[in-house]
């Protein structure tokens, strides 16, 4: 199979972007990507795979995308998954490139949550539960990972504190992120006195509600080398499964499917220690708590022992971790929000990240659909 090469990136501001509508920021992160190239056009992408999570007025946006694009009449679709429609978008289009079927890819993620109040956002959000079981009985997300979270800390002894140590190495790192939401530095006790929204996560503990764009441009080797002189490789991929229902789950307070995703990018990628093999990463910090239980079923620390690598995932640590201000600091437009993980690990791993890693030559991208109901892991590497 052939090897994929990520040539460009590109993305909005993440924020309220109230009066532009989903096609015009998707061709605002195009035009930025677009521009690092050795002059790459429109017309020169074979296929374009889209990612967005809801629209409950619109059905196929993606088709006002290609359209307004001018992409047609070549390949396009759309690729859904909730949460993890970005990465899944992303395992397609590497798909297409290692068979062949494809030679240059445009993925295009976004999303325009402002449309709605965050309570109907929260609702839409919930539909991805089982809506004849969880859904009826109150279960929307930020109930289901606060529940998640209490099983962790009732089993491994972890406080408010721990949690909230996470979203402000996060929002604070969004501070230097042109393109990030969040604007205010915060501390520890800010986001302890913050409000509370379903035990123990407090609306500093959560992620944003953001409208946005995101795009990739990848190609095979061969191709790349037309297109720019700096191209990044995907490395190792993996996606994995759970439950529908948290409550057919034998285990909650972790993710077993980010175990599965994460040992399957491993392999693919040749990585055998995860912490001494990887520079820097990108996790789907829907809530702090899940960046929590990721650093355990991502190998980098053991199950049960996540606080203590807390200090390692700060800049200047062992394994800094969202580095870009992540889901809580950079925004959280669904649909996009996977794609701009991987083009924070695009700029990392060639010097050009607003908050850049020293050195950084391996990066690992992690992203969750549902609750932890499909879980991506991505490894990109010079
Ligand atoms: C946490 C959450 C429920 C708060 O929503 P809410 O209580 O309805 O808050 P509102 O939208 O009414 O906003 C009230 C204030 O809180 C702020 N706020 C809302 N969510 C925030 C967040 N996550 N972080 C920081 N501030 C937030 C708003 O900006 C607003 O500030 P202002 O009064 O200064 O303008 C909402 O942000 C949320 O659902 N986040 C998670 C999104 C999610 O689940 N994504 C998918 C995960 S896979």
């Amino acid at each position: 199979m052939r090897d994929v090469a990520l040539v460009a990136a590109g993305m909005t501001n993440f924020d309220y972007r109230i009066n532009k509508r989903a096609e015009e920021l998707v061709s605002e992160a195009l035009l930025d990507a677009l521009e690092s190239t050795k002059g790459l056009v429109l017309d020169d992408i074979d296929t374009l795979v889209t990612s967005y999570f809801i629209d409950a007025r619109q059905v196929a946006e993606e088709w006002i995308i290609q359209d307004y694009l001018g992409h047609r009449p070549k390949a396009a679709f759309r690729v859904e998954n909730g949460g993890g429609s970005g990465a899944s978008a992303l395992y397609a289009a590497c798909s297409l490139i290692k068979s062949g079927l494809s030679e240059t890819v445009l993925l295009a993620g976004w999303e325009k949550m402002s449309l709605y109040r965050s309570r109907m956002a929260n609702e839409l959000i919930a539909r991805g539960l089982d809506i004849d079981f969880d859904f009826d009985v109150g279960a929307i997300y930020t109930a289901c990972y606060g529940m998640m979270a209490v099983r962790h800390m009732y089993l491994y002894g972890e406080r408010e504190e721990d949690f909230a140590r996470i979203a402000v190495k996060n929002r604070n790192n969004a501070l230097k992120n042109p393109k990030g939401q969040w604007k205010k530095r915060i501390t520890v006790d800010d986001v302890l006195e913050s409000r509370l929204i379903a035990y123990p996560l407090k609306v500093l503990d959560c992620s944003l509600i953001s409208d946005g764009a995101a795009v990739l441009i990848l190609s095979s080797r061969e191709r790349a080398k037309e297109i720019t002189d700096d191209p990044v490789f995907v490395e190792g991929l993996g996606i994995a499964t759970d439950t529908m229902r948290l409550g057919d789950r034998v285990e909650i307070e972790n993710f077993p499917a980010c175990r599965s995703a994460s040992r399957k990018a491993y392999r693919m990628a040749g990585v055998e220690n995860p912490v001494s093999e990887i520079d820097c990463a990108e996790i789907y910090d829907s809530f702090d708590t899940v960046e929590l239980q990721s650093y355990e079923d991502l190998g980098f620390t053991d199950k049960g022992k996540g606080v203590q690598f807390i200090e390692e995932a700060e800049i200047g640590g062992r394994l800094p971790v969202n580095m870009s201000g992540g889901l809580e600091g950079m925004g959280h437009p669904i649909g996009a929000s996977p794609v701009a993980e991987v083009a924070e690990i695009f700029w990392q791993l060639r010097g050009e990240s607003c908050n850049q890693v020293d050195g950084a030559a391996r990066g690992l991208v992690h992203s969750h659909g549902g609750v932890g109901t499909a879980v991506f892991v991505g490894i990109f590497g010079r």
